[in-house]
Formats: structure tokens, sequence, C-alpha cells
């Protein structure tokens, strides 16, 4: 089977993203479209996962078609469907799912399942040539935080997960204080820009480090103790800023990342680190890990904001290993709500 510069159709649909991208092998991205629902959902502070699945399916067909176009490939021309298959919310994977399913039996191609989390990995090999396993990869999205440790094995690339959130994961922390700050959602994109505006140093919330070694994280304290404050302050009739505010959370929340990824690096020695996920799209988190990697030695590897948040092309390029290594699933492939990495 022809797999050197094999053409993946990725297709996205796991939260508020409709997405679709060819990408020609793996990491040559020939399209990459992404419808949002962002204002859909803007009105109720958070994604309705029975909206978010009607417009997936009103969406995912002229989102495939014009990634297609985008890409100058016809159906024929395609190698492989690859599709998240979770985790995410069941009811809008499905639609992924079922549009993928149906294209690879219409058309005759291997259909491939992607899981959500490789796939956010993996979008720091569509703009990094020279990226190989071994890596440390601190993902931070909306649904997980976690260091995963990446190595090359001789069935494929090998995952293993070295530490989780055992609560909040980052990006819902960001959002959920964006809301108790009054900001629209996504709350991530809004604390990024008020931040700017204000003090990192005004007002002090607790890191939570859990106990000495782990790798794991905990962010219901720090995002607490912003609504405690806030409230408290609200209360007693005092004025609050609340750029100082955003600036102070997201201080207490990148001090946290890059402490627990100081140790992930020490514990296991790795000289290159992934950060992916949409929460990486954050500028000052992108600006201290560049930082603490330049004081360590240590190459980091981070993709455009675009390639952060949830994509297809990223979904393509984790989907063209399984091509590659003939890791093909049948027309009984599921959606997962929670899937182990
Ligand atoms: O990876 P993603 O698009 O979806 C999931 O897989 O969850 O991540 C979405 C999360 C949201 O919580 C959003 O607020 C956050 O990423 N996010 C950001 C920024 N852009 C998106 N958080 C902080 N700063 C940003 N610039
Ligand atoms: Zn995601």
């Amino acid at each position: 089977m022809r797999s050197e510069g094999a053409l993946i159709l990725g297709i996205e649909t796991s939260c508020d993203e409709t997405a679709a991208a060819v990408t020609a092998g793996g990491r040559t991205v020939l399209s990459n479209v992404i419808a949002s629902q962002i204002d859909v959902h803007k009105v109720f502070g958070g994604v309705v996962p029975e909206i978010a699945s009607r417009h997936h399916l009103e969406a995912v067909n002229g989102i495939v078609s014009e990634a297609l176009a985008q890409a100058g490939v016809g159906w024929d021309d395609l190698d492989a469907i690859a599709v998240t298959k979770g985790p995410g919310l069941v009811g809008a994977v499905l639609i992924g799912l079922a549009t993928a399913k149906g294209l690879a039996f219409a058309l005759g191609k291997p259909l491939v399942g992607v899981h959500h989390i490789r796939a956010h990995i993996c979008a720091a090999y569509l703009e990094h040539e020279q990226l190989a396993p071994p890596f440390l990869a601190l993902v931070v999205s909306g649904g997980h935080t976690s260091l995963v440790e990446v190595t090359a094995g001789a069935a494929g690339t090998q995952v293993r997960l070295l530490g989780a959130t055992r609560d909040d994961a980052v990006g819902e922390a960001y959002d959920k204080v964006a809301r108790v700050l009054g900001l629209g959602y996504p709350g991530g994109p809004e604390i990024d820009t008020l931040a700017k505006r204000g003090d990192p140093a005004a007002v002090s919330f607790k890191r939570t480090l859990l106990e000495d070694g782990s790798l794991d994280f905990s962010f219901s304290g720090i995002k607490t103790g912003v609504m405690n404050y806030v409230h408290t302050q609200k209360q007693a009739d005092k004025p609050f800023h609340a750029a100082d505010v955003a600036a102070s959370f997201q201080q207490a929340v990148i001090d946290v990342l890059s402490e627990k990824t100081r140790l992930a690096l020490e514990q296991t020695g790795h000289r290159r680190l992934v950060l992916c996920g949409g929460v990486a799209a954050n500028s000052a988190l992108r600006a201290r890990m560049q930082k603490d990697c330049d004081g360590r030695d240590v190459t980091l590897f981070v993709p455009s904001p675009v390639y952060c948040t949830d994509n297809a092309a990223m979904v393509a390029c984790a989907g063209y290993e399984a091509f590659q290594n003939g890791d093909f699933d049948n027309l009984e492939l599921d959606a997962y709500a929670q899937l182990a990495l």
C-alpha cells in the first residue's frame, strides 16, 4: 500500500468545533477547515452537548467537502479516513464517526479511529519536521491536563501517562474563572488578553503541588480561591481589578504547570518538550515555557495557536501512523466519552 505522502482526511467533532483537514504524509497540511460553534454556545456560558451535536450534523458534510476542495483533492485520491473516536462529548463524537464510517464504506477506504489527546500531541509534528520521539508532552486543554511520555517502539509510537489532573482541567479552570469575572466564553482567550493589563503579583492564589514527586495536578483550589476572593470583595463592597485577578490566577496556574514540567523532565531525563492542547495557545504560558526550556537546555516544540485548539489536521497526523502500520478500524468503531491513552 502507498504510504509515502499518503493523503489522509481527518475529521474532528469531539467538542464545539466541526473540523476537517487533509494531510499528505501525515505532516504536510493541505487544508485545515474549522467551523467553530463558539457564538452558538456563548449565550449559555459553555458548551451545551445536545446543541453541539445538532450543529456538527448540520455542518460536517460541508466542512469535509470544503477540506477536499481547499486541498485540491478528489474523493478517490484519499488513502484513509481518520476520525476522533474520543474522549469527548459522546453525541458530538458520534457525528464525526458516522460521517467517517459513511465515507470509508462508500469509498472503500480504510477507517482509522484516533484518540483526541494523541492527536493534540501529534499537532506538534505538523510544523516541526525534526521532532521525533522520545519526548515529554504537556497536554493542556479544556478536558485534560496531562504529562505524557512519548517513545518510539517497534509497533509505532508508545505513550505513557505520567501525571494528570485529579479535579479540574486547566482549560476548565480558565473558563470557570472567566465566568466569575464576567468575561465571555471560552474564557481562556479572554483571560489571556485581560491578564496582559493586570499585575500577576496583585493577589496570591495558592499553588497546589500535591505530594512530593507527584506529577499529578489539581486546579480546583486555585479556581475556588479566585471565586472566594471575588465574592469576598463584592460582599464587602470593595472594588477589585478584574485584570489583576486574571493575571494573578494565570500566574498561579503557570507556576504549577512550570514546576510539574520541571519535575517530569528531571524524573525522565527528556531533553525535548511538546506543549499542546487548547491552553497551549496562551501567550503567557508559551513565553514562560520557552524561558524555562532555554534555561534548562531543553528544546520546546509548540504548535501554532490554530493547531493547539481543536482541529482536524492533528487528527489526520495521528491517523497517518496507524495507517502506515495497517492498524485500521471496522465499521463497528465506537464513540467514547472517556478513553485511556
Ligand atoms: O483543546 P481544546 O480546543 O478543546 C479540548 O480538547 O478541550 O481546548 C479548549 C480550551 C478551553 O478551555 C479554552 O478556554 C482554552 O482551551 N483556551 C485557552 C486559550 N485559547 C483556548 N486558554 C488560555 N489561553 C488561551 N489563549
Ligand atoms: Zn481538544
